[in-house]
C-alpha cells in the first residue's frame, strides 16, 4: 500500500515509519499473548494442534480484514506454534512467476509461506499459485525462444498464509483454495485496554486502568492505533516529567492531536464533512468523494470507510456513500430537511 504516512501527522490504521520496527517488539508471539479475537483464536489453536498431531501441514488461510488487527501477527504465531520457518513476501513485490516459485521451490516441508496485500498479485504469477495450492505442483519454464519448455516440479507440503483487507478484492479461484477463511473485527475497547496495558509494560510506562482506558476507546478498534496513540501520549508524559499516564494526560494529549471522543482523527471528520457540506450528506459516489478529498479511492476504501460505517456514521449504498443521522449529531450539523430533497437524484 502507499503510505499515507510519509506524513509525519499520518492519520489511519496503516503503520508509519516509526512504528515498523517497533511493531515487531509490541508483537505478540504466542496464541495466548494474542489479546482478543477469542473465536477465531480458538479455531486456529484447533487447527494448528490438529495439524501438529497429523504431522501435517496446516491449510492454507486466508486473513481478511481492516489494517492493523494482527493479521501479520497470526501469521508469525502461526508458524511459531508449528515450530517451522515463515517465508514472509508481499502481492506486489511478487512480480513475475519466477519469483513464486523461487519461494515455493525453497520451502521446507510443512514451512509458512506468507503474502501479505494477496490481493495485489499480478495475475500470471496468482496462476501459478492454483496448481501449487491444489496440487503441490509448479510448471517452471526452461530455456529460451522456441526451444523453451516447461516442466512439472513437485513441491513440499506448506502452508500459504494470505492476508488481505478485504476478501471482495481476491479472484474466486484463488480465494476458493484456501481451507480457512479467517475474519479479523475491530477490537472492544475493553480488549483495547488490555493491549494497551500489555504494550505499556514492554515500553516500561506506567498507565493507570483510566489511562488505558482513555487511550483504547480512541484507537478506533485497532491495535496498531492504540499503541501509536500510547507512544504519543507517553512522549507528553515525559515532556512533563509526569511518571505515570493517567486519564487527564491521555485526555489531553489525544485531544491535542485531534483525536476525538469517538476515535475520529481529522480525516475521517473531512471525510464526512466532505459528504454532509459539499454533497448534502448524499448519496456520492467513492470516485466523487475521492477526488474531492484529493485522496486515492483505495485508502478511502480500505481505511477510512470501515470504521465509520461500522459504527453507524456511514452508509454504503449502491448510490454511494450516505452519512447518516449520527453523523450529523456527532459533527454538530443539522440533518437536511427532508423537503429539500437530495441534491442529485
Ligand atoms: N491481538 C493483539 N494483541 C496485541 N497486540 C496486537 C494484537 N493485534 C495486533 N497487535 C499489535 O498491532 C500491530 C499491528 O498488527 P499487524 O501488523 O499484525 O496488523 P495487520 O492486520 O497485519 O495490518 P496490515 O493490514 O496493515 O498489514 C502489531 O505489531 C501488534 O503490536
Ligand atoms: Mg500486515
Amino acid at each position: 500500500m502507499e503510505d499515507p504516512a510519509d506524513d509525519p501527522l499520518a492519520y489511519g490504521p496503516e503503520p508509519i515509519e516509526e512504528e515498523r520496527s517497533l511493531e515487531t517488539s509490541l508483537r505478540p508471539r504466542t496464541l495466548d499473548e494474542f489479546i482478543g479475537q477469542d473465536r477465531l483464536k480458538e479455531n486456529l489453536s484447533v487447527y494448528i494442534a490438529a495439524a501438529l498431531e497429523r504431522g501435517e501441514a496446516l491449510d492454507h488461510i486466508l486473513f481478511h480484514g481492516p489494517p492493523g488487527l494482527g493479521k501479520t501477527t497470526l501469521a508469525h504465531i502461526i508458524s511459531h506454534a508449528l515450530g517451522v520457518n515463515i517465508h514472509p513476501t508481499a502481492g506486489p513485490i511478487l512480480e513475475k512467476p519466477g519469483d513464486v516459485v523461487a519461494v515455493m521451490t525453497n520451502l521446507q516441508a510443512r514451512d509458512v509461506f506468507f503474502i501479505d496485500e494477496i490481493h495485489r498479485l499480478p495475475k500470471v504469477v496468482e496462476e501459478t499459485l492454483y496448481p501449487a495450492l491444489e496440487d503441490r505442483k509448479v510448471d517452471v519454464l526452461l530455456g529460451q525462444g522456441p526451444s523453451a519448455r516447461t516442466i512439472k516440479l513437485d513441491l513440499k507440503p506448506f502452508t500459504l498464509i494470505g492476508a488481505t483487507t478485504r476478501t471482495g478484492l481476491l479472484t474466486s479461484p484463488l480465494r476458493d483454495r484456501f481451507g480457512v477463511l479467517l475474519r479479523l473485527d475491530y477490537y472492544t475497547v475493553a480488549d483495547l485496554e488490555k493491549i494497551v496495558t500489555r504494550s505499556a509494560k514492554l515500553l516500561s510506562v506506567a498507565v493507570t486502568h483510566e489511562g488505558a482506558h482513555e487511550i483504547a476507546r480512541r484507537s478506533r478498534g485497532t491495535p496498531r492505533i492504540a499503541n501509536r496513540y500510547l507512544r504519543r501520549v507517553r512522549d507528553f508524559a515525559q515532556i512533563r516529567r509526569q511518571g505515570v499516564i493517567e486519564n487527564t494526560l491521555a485526555t489531553e494529549a489525544l485531544e491535542r492531536m485531534e483525536i476525538d471522543a469517538l476515535g475520529l482523527d481529522p480525516m475521517d471528520r473531512k471525510l464526512l464533512l466532505t459528504i454532509i457540506e459539499t454533497f448534502r450528506g448524499g448519496p456520492v459516489g467513492v470516485d466523487t468523494l475521492a477526488s474531492a478529498l484529493h485522496e486515492e479511492k483505495r485508502t478511502i476504501e480500505d481505511i477510512y470507510e470501515p470504521y465509520l460505517i461500522q459504527i453507524g456514521f456511514l452508509d454504503r449504498t449502491p448510490r454511494g456513500r450516505l452519512a447518516t443521522p449520527q453523523a450529523y449529531a456527532h459533527l454538530g450539523r443539522k440533518p437536511p430537511s427532508p423537503a429539500q430533497g437530495p441534491l442529485f437524484s
